[in-house]
C-alpha cells in the first residue's frame, strides 16, 4: 500500500525519487527509505527510518552524485513502523537491496523450506524475498535468481531489487500491486503511481502482473516470470501537475471539498451535449443486458454505491445490490442468471475489489469499473470502464469522489431508463450552485464543531438515502478526528444502540425527504430526552426553524450531494480543532493495495 520510486538515468535518482515519493506520500506513510548508489566509492548507500519523507530527506545525504536509486514509503503489514522494519532490505551478505509493496502469505513457509539457515534482522515478510534471491544467486544468474524466486512467491509484490556488484541494472517485479515504467528523456523511472513521472516522463507503460523488467542505461525488457520477452503498449499522460499541489488550501481535504462544484461542472461537460447524455463505450449495454446489477466496493466508494442502487432501482428500475469486496471475495451469495458487476472505486487499485474482479471474471461475468484513475488495474481489467473526472484526490479522506461517483452512477441509470422528464443536466448544475452555497458557509459549520463535538463519540443517524448520507459522514468523521461514530439507521436506534446516548453526546440527523421527515425527528426526540446534544442538517421543504443547517432543494436522489458536504466540514474542523494531520490521519493509506 506503499509508495515505490526507483530511478536509472542520467538525472540525480535522488531529487527524482524524493520528489515521487513526497507525491506517493499519501498512499502509505509510516515510514520511508531509499537507496543510492554513490558512484565515486562505487556503494551503495542506505537511508531509511519510521516517519515521513520529510524525514528521510533530513537524514539523507546530498553531498555526492547518483544516477541510480530505489526508494519506498511503508504502510507497515509485518511488523511495526520502527528503522528497522523500513525498506529497503538488504540479503545476509548485503549484495541485494530491495523495497516491496505488498504482503508474501507464505513468508512463513519460505523461511522454514528454504532459508532455516539465514538470519532475519526484520519482522517483514519482505526480507524473504531478498534472502531467497541471494540463496539461488550461488548457482544461478542474478535475472534467474529473481525470476525463480518470483515464481515461489504467493502474494502482491512491486519490487524493485538492486545488486550491488553491478549498479549498470535496477530489476523489478510486479504481481497484484500497481507498478508503471515512465520513459523519461534521461532514464527509466519505475514507480507505484503515474504520480511519480508528472513533469519526468510522459510516456509509460503499465505492466502486467507477473512480470520481470531489467532497467539499464540503454533503456528496459519486460519479461514474464519464465523469461520470455513481452509485448507492451507506450501510453501518454494527462496529468495536470497543478492540480496536485495545495495551493492557497491548508489541506488538500480542503481543497477537495472546495472543488466540489467544478467536479460536476466537469462531470456535466464530460458526460453531456446539450442536455443529451453522451456516454461512449459499452456501459449502456453492459446494463442493459444484465437483469441485476452488483455493485462492489470498499468505505466511501461503497457508500456512493448505495445513493447507486437508489438510483438504479428508482430510475431504471433495476435490481441492485452493494456488497463489501472483501466479504463478496471469499462468501458470494447466489447470483441472478445475468449479473453486472460495477466495481466503484476511487483509486482503482483496492485489493479487496481486485480479488472479486479475478473471480467473477474466471467465472465469465461481465465487469464495468467506475474510476477516478482510468490507469488503475480496476479499469484496465474490467469489461469497460467510466471515468468520473474529479482530478487527483490527495487527501485520504475521500470528499469529492464520492461526489463524483454519485454523479456518475445518476448519469448510468439515467442512460438505461425509459424517463424523459427529468433534465438530469439541469439538476445536476443546481447542485452544483447549492454545494458554492453550503461551501459559503464553512466558518459557520466550524463554530457548530466548536460547540457540539466535544465528546468521545458520534452518532449520524437518517432514513432511507439519508441513512446513507450518514454511513458516509460518520466515516469521514471517525476517520481524520478519531471520534468514535456511526452512521445509524434512525429508527434502529432504539433497538439497542441507544444505550450508549448519555449527557451530552452529539446526534446529527439528516434530513432530506418529506415520507420520513416525522419518523426520523421522533427518533430525535427519543435521543434528545436522553441526553443528547442534536443538530439536523435538513433541507427547505422539510426544514424546522430549529434545524441548524438548511440546504437547497434538489432532485430528491441528489440530496446526498448536498448534505455530504457539510458532514465534511463538520469531520475537518473537528480534525482542525484537535489539531490532527488531516490529510494522513493514523494507521491509514489512500490506495488499499492489500487484501
Ligand atoms: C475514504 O475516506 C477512505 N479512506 C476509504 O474508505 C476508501 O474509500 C476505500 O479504501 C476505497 O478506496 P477506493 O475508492 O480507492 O477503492
Ligand atoms: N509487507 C511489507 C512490510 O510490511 C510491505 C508493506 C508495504 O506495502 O508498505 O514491510
Amino acid at each position: 500500500m506503499c509508495g515505490i520510486v526507483g530511478y536509472l538515468g542520467k538525472e540525480d535518482a535522488r531529487e527524482i525519487i524524493l520528489n515521487g515519493l513526497r507525491k506517493l506520500e499519501y498512499r502509505g506513510y509510516d515510514s520511508a527509505g531509499i537507496s543510492l548508489y554513490k558512484k565515486t566509492d562505487n556503494e551503495f548507500m542506505i537511508y531509511k527510518d519510521k516517519g515521513r519523507v520529510a524525514h528521510l530527506e533530513s537524514i539523507t545525504d546530498f553531498s555526492y552524485d547518483t544516477g541510480l536509486g530505489i526508494g519506498h514509503t511503508r504502510w507497515a503489514t509485518h511488523g511495526i513502523p520502527n528503522q528497522n522494519n523500513s525498506h529497503p532490505h538488504q540479503s545476509n551478505t548485503k549484495r541485494f537491496i530491495i523495497v516491496h509493496n505488498g504482503v508474501i502469505e507464505n513468508y512463513k513457509e519460505l523461511k522454514n523450506d528454504i532459508l532455516h539457515q539465514t538470519n532475519f534482522y526484520s519482522d517483514t515478510d519482505t526480507e524473504v524475498i531478498a534472502n531467497l534471491i541471494e540463496e539461488f544467486s550461488h548457482t544461478l544468474t542474478v535475472e534467474e535468481s529473481i525470476r525463480k524466486t518470483l515464481t515461489l512467491l504467493e502474494g502482491s509484490y512491486a519490487l524493485l531489487v538492486i545488486d550491488r556488484l553491478n549498479p549498470e541494472i535496477m530489476y523489478a517485479a510486479k504481481n497484484k500491486s500497481p507498478l508503471l515504467l515512465g520513459i523519461g528523456q534521461g532514464g527509466t523511472i519505475i514507480a507505484s503511481d503515474v504520480m511519480a513521472f508528472v513533469g519526468l516522463a510522459n510516456d509509460y507503460v503499465t505492466l502486467d502482473d507477473k512480470s520481470f523488467i531489467e532497467v539499464t542505461k540503454d533503456g528496459f525488457i519486460i519479461k514474464d516470470i519464465i523469461g520470455k520477452e513481452t509485448p507492451y503498449d507506450i501510453k501518454t499522460i494527462d496529468i495536470d501537475n497543478f492540480n496536485v499541489e495545495k495551493g492557497e488550501y491548508a489541506h488538500f481535504m480542503l481543497k477537495e471539498i472546495n472543488e466540489q462544484p467544478s467536479v460536476i461542472r466537469n462531470i456535466i461537460s464530460k458526460y453531456f451535449d446539450g442536455d443529451k447524455i453522451t456516454l461512449n463505450g459499452n456501459a449502456k449495454k453492459m446494463i442493459n443486458d444484465s437483469d441485476r446489477l452488483y455493485i462492489i466496493a470498499a468505505g466511501t466508494s461503497m457508500n456512493a454505491g448505495f445513493i447507486g442502487k437508489e438510483m438504479f432501482e428508482k430510475m431504471a428500475g433495476i435490481p441492485t445490490e452493494v456488497h463489501i469486496a472483501s466479504e463478496f471475495a471469499y462468501n458470494m451469495p447466489l447470483l441472478s442468471d445475468n449479473p453486472l458487476f460495477i466495481f466503484i472505486s476511487q483509486s482503482g487499485e483496492t485489493a479487496d475489489l481486485r480479488a472479486v474482479l479475478v473471480n467473477i471474471k474466471r467465472k465469465g461475468y461481465r465487469s464495468l469499473t467506475i474510476t477516478n484513475v482510468k490507469t488503475s488495474t480496476l479499469a484496465r481489467e474490467a469489461d469497460g470502464y467510466v471515468e468520473i473526472f474529479a482530478g487527483p484526490e490527495i487527501a485520504v479522506a475521500s470528499t469529492k469522489a464520492y461526489t463524483a461517483q454519485i454523479a456518475i452512477l445518476s448519469i448510468l441509470a439515467m442512460h438505461v431508463s425509459d424517463n424523459t422528464h427529468l433534465n438530469l443536466r439541469k439538476e445536476l448544475s443546481k447542485v452544483a450552485i447549492s454545494m458554492e452555497n453550503i461551501i459559503d458557509k464553512k466558518e459557520y459549520i466550524k463554530d457548530i464543531v466548536k460547540e457540539y463535538l466535544t465528546k468521545r463519540n458520534c452518532f449520524y443517524i437518517g432514513r432511507g438515502i439519508d441513512y446513507y448520507a450518514s454511513l458516509e459522514s460518520a466515516l469521514k468523521l471517525k476517520e481524520i478526528s478519531y471520534i468514535q461514530t456511526e452512521g445509524f439507521a434512525a429508527g434502529e436506534l432504539k433497538h439497542g444502540t441507544i444505550a450508549l446516548i448519555e449527557e451530552g453526546t452529539p446526534v446529527i440527523a439528516i434530513i432530506s425527504q418529506k415520507e420520513i421527515n416525522k419518523n426520523t425527528r421522533s427518533n430525535l426526540y427519543e435521543v434528545q430526552s436522553r441526553g443528547a446534544k442534536t443538530i439536523v442538517i435538513s433541507t427547505k421543504a422539510v426544514k424546522d426553524s430549529s434545524d441548524l443547517i438548511v440546504l437547497d432543494d434538489v432532485f430528491e436522489l441528489f440530496s446526498p450531494l448536498l448534505t455530504i458536504i457539510p458532514t465534511q466540514f463538520i469531520a475537518y474542523y473537528a480534525a482542525l480543532e484537535r489539531g490532527y494531520d488531516i490529510d494522513k490521519p493514523r494507521n491509514l493509506a489512500k490506495s488499499v493495495t492489500v487484501e
